[in-house]
C-alpha cells in the first residue's frame, strides 16, 4: 500500500479546504438564492447557520479524519467501537462523493464553456433573448454538453494523478490565488459602475418585511441547507484533509479559517453580482439561470465587457475545478483506503466510472428530457441534486454529530481531545451541550422540513 502523503504546508491544507467549499456553492447558488429570499435579511440568517450549524460539524469531520488518517471510506472502522456499525456511515459518504460529481461536472463544464464563448465574443451584440438562446442551445445540444463535461474531468483528474503535493496542492494553490485576485478586480468594476448603490442596498440592508412576503420558513430553510452545501459538509468531502494534516494546530481554528475565506468569496461574489444587476435595470430574482443568462447581457452593456466577462467565468471555473479536485481527491483515496491500489490505478478506474456517472445529467437536459423525477419540468439534476443537498448531507452531517457526541460512538472525549490537540482556539466547553443535544434537533428539524416543503406543500 503507499504510504499516506501529507500536504506540505499548512497554507496547502488551508486552501485546498476552501478550495473544496468554496465552488458553485458560493458563486452560482448563493447569489441567485440571496436574489430569489430578498437580500439582506437572508443572508444575515445565512451567516448565523455557518456558525451555529456549519464549524462545529466542520470541526468535527477534520477530527474525523485527523484521528484515524484515514478517508471516510475507511476512518469510521478505525475509530469505532468494536462490533458497532457506525462504518456505514462511511459508505454513505462514498455514496455522496459520488453522486454529488454526478451532476457538477456538467455545471463545472457549463462554465468552462461559458469561457470559450466569452474569449470569442460570441455574446457581443446579442440581443437579451439571444443570449437566453445561447444557454438554451446548450442545453439541447448533448455532444456539447458532453465534450465540456469530459474536458473537466479529464483535467481534474489528471490533476490529481500528479499526486496530493505535486498535483492537488500546487494546482489548487495557484487556482485559488488567481481566483481571489480576479475576484477583487471584479468586485471594484461592479461597484464602481454608475447605479450600483441600489444594488448595494439590496444586498447589505436587510429587510425583514419583503422576507416576510416571500415566506419565512422557505428562506430559513434555503439558508440552512445552504450553510451545509457551501462547507462541504457530511460527506466526509473536508474529513479527507484532516487526514493530511499533523496535530500542530487545533481544529477548531483551522475550521474558523476556512469557513471565514468561504464567506469572503461568497460575500464577494454578491458584491459583484447585485449592484451589476441593478446598474443595468436586471431582476436579481431571476433563479439559477442568473450566472448564464443575466450576467452575460450584463457584460454586454459593460464597457469592456467581453474582458471582464471573460475574467468572471475563469473565476467559476476555478472555483467549480477547486472543488472537482477536491471531491476527486476523496474519490482517489477511497479506493487507495479500501483496497490498497495505487494512485495510477485509481485515476484510471474512477476517470471512466464519473464519466458514465455524469451522463445521465448531460443527457437529462436533452435526449432524456422525459424524464421529470420531481414533477413536471425538473430534470435528472434536480433529483441528483435533491438526493445529496436535502439528504446525504443533512443526515451525514448528522451522523458526523453523533458519533463524535455519543458514548456509543467516538464519544466527546475522543474527540475533543482530537480537535484541541495543538496550538490555537480551543473548541468551547460550553458548547458540549448544544451539539450534543440542540444541534441534532436543528438538523431532524430541516431534513423533515425539506421533505415537507418538496412532497407535501
Ligand atoms: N461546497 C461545494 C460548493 O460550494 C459543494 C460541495 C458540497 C462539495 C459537498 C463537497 C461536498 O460548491
Amino acid at each position: 500500500m503507499e504510504k499516506r502523503e501529507h500536504f506540505s504546508s499548512r497554507l496547502g491544507f488551508i486552501l485546498i479546504s476552501a478550495g473544496c467549499a468554496i465552488g458553485l456553492g458560493n458563486v452560482w447558488r448563493f447569489p441567485y438564492i440571496t436574489g430569489k429570499y430578498g437580500g439582506a435579511a437572508f443572508v444575515l440568517v445565512y451567516l448565523l447557520f455557518l456558525v451555529i450549524l456549519g464549524l462545529p460539524i466542520m470541526v468535527m469531520e477534520f477530527a474525523v479524519g485527523r484521528a484515524s488518517q484515514k478517508s471516510a471510506a475507511k476512518s469510521f472502522h478505525v475509530l469505532e467501537p468494536a462490533g458497532s456499525k457506525w462504518h456505514i456511515t462511511g459508505y454513505l459518504a462514498i455514496l455522496g462523493n459520488y453522486m454529488l460529481m454526478m451532476f457538477y461536472t456538467t455545471v463545472a463544464g457549463w462554465m468552462i464553456y461559458y469561457v470559450y464563448k466569452m474569449i470569442r465574443g460570441e455574446f457581443s451584440g446579442l440581443t437579451p433573448d439571444e443570449v437566453g438562446g445561447i444557454f438554451v442551445g446548450m442545453l439541447a445540444d448533448p455532444k456539447a454538453m458532453t465534450f465540456w463535461m469530459l474536458v473537466i474531468v479529464l483535467l481534474c483528474f489528471g490533476i490529481c494523478s500528479l499526486g496530493l503535493q505535486k498535483g492537488v496542492e500546487r494546482i489548487t494553490k495557484v487556482m485559488m490565488s488567481f481566483l481571489i485576485v480576479i475576484l477583487v478586480v471584479l468586485c471594484v468594476r461592479s461597484i464602481t459602475l454608475e447605479g450600483a448603490a441600489e444594488g448595494i442596498r439590496f444586498y447589505l440592508i436587510p429587510d425583514f418585511g419583503k422576507m416576510i412576503e416571500n415566506g419565512v420558513g422557505e428562506a430559513i430553510y434555503a439558508a440552512m441547507g445552504q450553510a451545509f452545501f457551501t462547507l462541504s459538509l457530511g460527506i466526509g468531502a473536508m474529513a479527507i484533509f484532516g487526514s493530511y494534516i499533523s496535530k500542530e494546530h487545533r481544529l477548531t481554528g483551522e475550521s474558523l479559517n476556512i469557513c471565514l475565506l468561504d464567506t469572503a468569496i461568497a460575500f464577494m461574489s454578491g458584491l459583484v453580482i447585485f449592484p451589476a444587476c441593478f446598474a443595468f435595470g436586471v431582476d436579481p430574482g431571476e433563479g439559477p439561470g442568473l450566472v448564464f443568462v443575466t450576467l452575460p447581457n450584463i457584460f454586454n452593456q459593460m464597457a469592456g465587457g467581453r474582458i471582464f466577462g471573460t475574467l468572471f467565468f475563469i473565476f467559476m471555473t476555478f472555483a467549480a475545478m477547486s472543488t472537482v479536485i477536491a471531491v476527486f481527491e476523496n474519490i482517489l483515496s477511497f479506493s487507495i483506503d479500501l483496497w490498497g491500489w495505487d494512485r495510477k490505478k485509481a485515476v484510471l478506474v474512477n476517470g471512466l466510472l464519473i464519466i458514465v456517472l455524469s451522463l445521465p445529467c448531460v443527457l437529462g437536459f436533452n435526449v432524456l428530457s422525459n424524464i421529470q423525477p420531481l414533477g413536471a419540468g425538473s430534470t435528472i439534476q434536480d433529483l441528483e441534486d435533491f438526493i445529496i443537498s436535502n439528504n446525504l448531507l443533512p443526515i451525514g452531517s448528522l451522523l458526523y454529530l453523533l458519533f463524535c457526541t455519543r458514548k456509543s460512538g467516538w464519544g466527546w472525549n475522543n474527540f475533543i481531545a482530537e480537535a484541541d490537540s495543538g496550538k490555537g482556539i480551543k473548541f468551547p466547553q460550553w458548547a458540549r451541550f448544544y451539539v450534543s443535544y440542540i444541534l441534532p434537533v436543528i438538523i431532524i428539524f430541516i431534513l423533515f422540513m425539506g421533505y415537507w416543503q418538496k412532497f407535501f406543500a
